[in-house]
């Protein structure tokens, strides 16, 4: 078997009696690029900020490497990029960054050179002394990346992370995901973008808090015998929920 990076078990997560995930059990594997695909709704970022520790599961356990995910050693082995932009607006994307840094406890020097090459990365490096309130869209968005990416965590989690970045960016960011897989970092993903499920090694489908199905791209192809995966996905969340 697998080695499991995060274990989700019969999570239920309520807010004010509605269950946004129902009974949700999922894993990842070591070094697996796994991408959670679903409706508006369906419960990705919930299952996220469970899995970042933001906020705590109703009923269930969730085990993030080998700790409960609110546990202050395991927060460093995580990096989280939100779907929601949390970057200090009034703070230039050097000053972000060195916040965040300092918060992960990296020393001066490592955090300088980590600084310099992810803004290289995200090709943000002119761009160090602008507040990010005046950033565009999609730089803001190439700045809480490079967040994500600090502390260099075994665990990437990534909510959405490619809405409004322009194509030729999208590839690269893409390529430094396979790179980091390669390296053994384990990634999760949410993604509307059905050409980027197919990137994944598994896909895991949830609808109304559930997971409603799993598999390879290919294997969900066969599932709901479709030839692309946006039918696969339409096929899947418009079937009636059976057991689980
Ligand atoms: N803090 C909260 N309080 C009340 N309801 C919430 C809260 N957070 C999420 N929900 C509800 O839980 C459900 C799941 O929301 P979630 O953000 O997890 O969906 P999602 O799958 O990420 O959707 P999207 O694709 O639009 O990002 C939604 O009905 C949402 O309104
Ligand atoms: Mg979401």
């Amino acid at each position: 078997m697998d080695k499991k990076v995060v274990t989700f078990s019969k999570v239920v997560k309520e807010f004010d009696g509605f269950k946004a995930l129902n009974n949700l059990s999922f894993s990842i594997d070591e070094g697996g690029l796994y991408g959670l695909i679903g409706p508006n709704g369906a419960g990705k970022s919930t299952a996220i900020r469970i899995m970042t520790g933001l906020i705590k599961a109703t009923e269930g356990t969730v085990d993030v490497l080998g700790y409960k995910p609110q546990e202050a050693e395991v927060r460093p082995m995580v990096g989280y990029m939100p779907q929601e932009m949390a970057l200090y607006q009034d703070l230039t994307v050097r000053e972000n960054l060195e916040f965040f840094g300092k918060l992960y406890s990296i020393s001066k020097s490592d955090l300088k050179k980590r600084i310099a090459d992810l803004l290289d990365f995200v090709e943000l490096s002119k761009w160090g002394k602008t507040v990010v309130a005046n950033l565009s869209g999609g730089m803001k968005h190439r700045t809480s990346l490079a967040v994500a990416l600090l502390s260099k965590p075994r665990l990437l989690v990534l909510d959405e992370p490619t809405v409004g970045v322009d194509p030729e960016l999208r590839a690269s960011f893409w390529q430094r995901f396979e790179d980091m897989r390669a390296d053994g970092t384990t990634i999760l993903l949410t993604t509307h973008y059905m050409d980027e499920a197919r990137r994944c090694e598994k896909i895991g489908l949830i609808n109304h808090g559930r997971l409603i199905a799993e598999g390879t791209p290919d294997g969900l192809l066969e599932l709901t015998k479709t030839r692309n995966l946006e039918d696969a996905f339409l096929s899947l969340t418009r079937r009636k929920i059976v057991g689980k």
